[in-house]
């Protein structure tokens, strides 16, 4: 399942992404859907973070530049959290890193580009090439966040 979510920056990215998901059939769960006072973005990584240890899931969470939930997320070992720049780039933290959350900035990013880098998070499987498996597994071992 994809988990989306959002501190208040993102908000307004994150309905007009939940849009154009349902008008691409992609299926997803909005785990913050109303604009709460203190949603402060390090309440929603921990929420999100939650949602994620069944490997088949995945996140996409937004706030204002991208990177302070995207920090939140990194805090716990099971995650994997991205904000690229670029669809090939995208692409490869899907290949390389089997990135789970997808990091957005809602007050930077024009949504051609938003859509173009969901779209490719999305539908670019993990390679399941050795090297790279054994190199998430070392960014495992040397967390300490174990939960
Ligand atoms: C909130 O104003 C903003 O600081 C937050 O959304 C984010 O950009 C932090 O990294």
């Amino acid at each position: 399942m994809l988990y989306v979510t959002a501190d208040h920056a993102g908000f307004e990215l994150k309905n007009t992404l939940k849009k154009w998901l349902v008008s691409h059939t992609t299926e997803f769960i909005d785990i913050a859907p109303n604009l709460e006072k203190g949603d402060d973005y390090p309440i929603r990584s921990d929420e999100l973070a939650q949602y994620l240890h069944d490997s088949d899931n995945r996140g996409i969470a937004i706030c204002g530049t991208g990177q302070g939930i995207c920090i939140g997320l990194n805090r716990y070992s099971h995650v994997r959290a991205v904000s690229p720049s670029t669809a090939e780039i995208t692409k490869l933290t899907r290949l390389h890193n089997d990135a789970n959350v997808l990091c957005l900035d809602g007050r930077f990013m024009d949504f051609e580009t938003v859509i173009e880098i969901v779209t490719i998070f999305l539908d670019t499987k993990f390679s399941d090439d050795p090297r790279h498996i054994r190199r998430i597994g070392m960014l495992s071992r040397t967390g300490s966040n174990q939960i």
